[in-house]
């Protein structure tokens, strides 16, 4: 498989079998995300990985679209926006972007590792972060669910490339 390959492969998967997904592949899958590229190297990053009932009930609450219950677990990305990076000339916090590179290497891993995920953004923080017992300058940025599935999807509609790229 090569990697435009593995970037069509990866689709939002929103039904999901009850099979357990092996430690080996969220093994792989976090050391994916802990490689990815950030700003100045920060990682301003904080992974939960939810499989208790009562904490995957708590997120459901946050989420409340049936679908996301039959995922076996979910990662909440998280993301630190006191340690990021902010650029100099406008102060701009670098945060989602960094989070944003490694949640999708966490799609892309485990897509690889026959895996199926959605990014998950639509979400109410405040109900996530009090499950999360997160502290103020932490913020929860995606609900991954992943499990394995057997959904057939509708093909990928992109915008044509003539559309989205300028030669200058
Ligand atoms: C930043 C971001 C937020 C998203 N939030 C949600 C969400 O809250 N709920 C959902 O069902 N899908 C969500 N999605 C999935 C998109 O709808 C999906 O990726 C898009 O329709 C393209 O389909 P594909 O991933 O199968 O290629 C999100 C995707 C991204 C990148």
């Amino acid at each position: 498989m090569n990697f435009l390959e593995l970037i069509r492969k990866r689709r939002a998967i929103r039904q999901f079998d009850s099979k357990e997904v092996e430690q080996e592949k969220l093994d792989y899958i976090l050391e994916c995300a802990r490689f990815a590229p950030s700003a100045v190297n920060i990682q301003p990053w904080l992974f939960f990985i939810v499989k208790s009932e009562e904490k995957k009930k708590d997120l459901q609450k946050a989420y409340p679209n049936r679908w996301i219950d039959s995922a076996p677990f979910y990662i909440v990305a998280c993301a630190d926006s006191e340690q990021s990076w902010k650029r100099s000339y406008d102060s701009k916090n670098h945060v989602d972007v960094d989070l944003s590179i490694a949640i999708e290497h966490i799609c892309l891993a485990a897509a690889e590792q026959g895996l199926g995920t959605c990014w998950v953004c639509n979400f109410d923080p405040i109900i996530c972060s009090q499950a999360l017992e997160l502290s103020e300058h932490i913020h929860p940025v995606a609900i991954i669910p992943i499990g394995y599935h057997s959904s057939v999807v509708k093909p990928q509609v992109r915008k044509p490339i003539k559309e989205i790229v300028k030669t200058i």
